[in-house]
C-alpha cells in the first residue's frame, strides 16, 4: 500500500486530509487569507464568520483570546490539528514558541506561506508547522507547557489514545487548552430559536424563501427540522460534515469525561447556543452591530439556562 506522510492510502485519515486539502484550496482561491490581522471580505461564504473581518472579530476572536489568556509568557506550545495555521501564527506573534501539526498538506502549505509573509515581527517567538497524522506521532515526554486543540478534538475517534500521548508530552503543571464544538448538545430549542431569528432577521435567505418556509405550522416545523439537521451537520442537501471524522465526538459528557482521566479541569465555559450559523449570514447596513448584540444575547441565554451551549472552552492541568 502506497504511503504518504505515514498514512495508508485511502485510509479514513487520508480521506480526512483530502477533504481539508480541497476545502483549503477552494477557500483560499476564493480570497480567504487565514491571518487574523490581514483579513478581507470573502463574498464566497454565505453564513460563515470568515465572510467579513467584523464577524471574525465577533465570533472567532473570543476563542483566540481565551487561548491567549491561559498561556504563561513565552510558553512552549503544541497545536494539534492547526489547519491553515491562523491561531498558531497569532500565538507566535504573542511571543510563544509554537509547533503546529495538521494532516492536511495543503493547509500546512498555506499556513507556511502566510507565516513567511508575516509583517508583524515585533516580539515574535518561533513557529514551526508540520504535516502529520497526530495519532501516529510521538510528541516527546514533558516537552510542552501547553497543548491546544482548536476545533479539532471533535475529529478524533480514539480520543483516549491521543489524550494519553498529550498527557505524556505536557510538562508537570502544564495545560491542555481546548475550544471545541459539541454538536450533540444542539436540541429542538436551539433549532426553533435559530429558525425564529432567521425568519425575522435580514440574512442570506431571500424574503420569498423565508415566507414559503413559514407559511404554515407544517412548513415551520420542516424549517426548524432543516435547521436542526444543519446545526448537527446531518443535512444531506445543505451543510454537510466537513470530513469523515467530523463529529467523531459530539457530546460534552464524552469529551470532558475522557479529559478528566488524565487532567484536572480548571475552567469550563459554554458558548454558541444558536449563533454559529447565523452571525456570518447577517445582511443589511446594521449587520455588524446586530452580530455583536446577538453574540451577547447568545451568551445570556446560555448563562440563564434557556438554551444549551453547543461549544466548550476548557483549560485543564496535568494530573
Ligand atoms: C475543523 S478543522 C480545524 C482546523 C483549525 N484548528 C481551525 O480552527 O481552523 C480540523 C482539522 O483537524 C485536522 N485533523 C483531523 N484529524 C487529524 C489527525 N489525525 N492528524 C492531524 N490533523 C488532523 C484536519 O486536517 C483539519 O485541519
Amino acid at each position: 500500500m502506497v504511503k504518504k506522510n505515514g498514512m495508508r492510502k485511502h485510509s479514513v485519515i487520508q480521506h480526512e486530509a483530502e477533504e481539508f486539502d480541497k476545502e483549503t484550496i477552494t477557500r483560499v482561491t476564493h480570497g480567504l487569507i487565514p491571518d487574523l490581522r490581514r483579513l478581507k471580505k470573502v463574498a464566497y461564504f454565505y453564513n460563515n464568520p470568515w465572510r467579513e473581518p467584523e464577524f471574525v472579530q465577533t465570533q472567532i476572536m473570543p476563542r483566540v483570546d481565551f487561548v491567549l489568556k491561559h498561556l504563561k509568557p513565552r510558553s512552549r506550545v503544541l497545536e494539534l490539528g492547526c489547519g491553515r495555521g491562523y491561531l498558531a501564527l497569532e500565538l507566535a506573534r504573542h511571543g510563544h514558541d509554537v509547533r503546529a501539526v495538521d494532516v492536511s498538506s495543503e493547509s500546512i502549505a498555506i499556513a507556511k506561506k502566510i507565516a513567511e509573509e508575516n509583517p508583524y515581527k515585533k516580539g515574535f517567538g518561533s513557529l514551526k508547522y508540520e504535516v502529520g497524522d497526530i495519532m501516529n506521532m510521538d510528541f516527546g515526554k514533558d516537552k510542552h507547557d501547553a497543548v491546544i486543540f482548536f476545533r479539532t478534538l471533535h475529529h478524533i475517534p480514539r480520543i483516549n489514545v491521543l489524550l494519553k500521548k498529550v498527557h505524556h508530552t505536557i510538562k508537570p503543571g502544564g495545560r491542555l487548552i481546548i475550544s471545541e464544538p459539541l454538536r450533540e448538545e444542539v436540541n429542538e430549542h436551539t433549532a426553533h430559536t435559530a429558525a425564529l431569528l432567521r425568519s425575522i432577521l435580514p440574512t442570506w435567505e431571500a424574503h420569498g424563501t423565508k415566507r414559503a418556509r413559514t407559511a404554515s405550522l407544517r412548513d415551520w416545523q420542516n424549517y426548524a427540522q432543516a435547521i436542526y439537521d444543519e446545526y448537527t451537520y446531518k443535512d444531506e442537501h445543505g451543510e454537510k460534515a466537513q470530513s469523515p471524522n467530523d463529529n467523531a465526538i459530539g457530546s460534552e459528557k464524552l469529551m470532558v469525561g475522557a479529559i478528566k482521566k488524565y487532567f484536572r479541569v480548571e475552567t469550563l465555559e459554554h458558548h454558541d447556543a444558536f449563533i454559529d450559523k447565523l452571525v456570518g449570514g447577517l445582511r443589511g447596513p446594521h449587520r455588524h452591530a446586530l452580530a455583536r448584540h446577538l453574540k451577547e444575547f447568545d451568551h445570556e441565554v446560555i448563562k440563564r439556562g434557556m438554551l444549551p451551549g453547543t461549544a466548550i472552552h476548557l483549560v485543564a492541568t496535568k494530573k
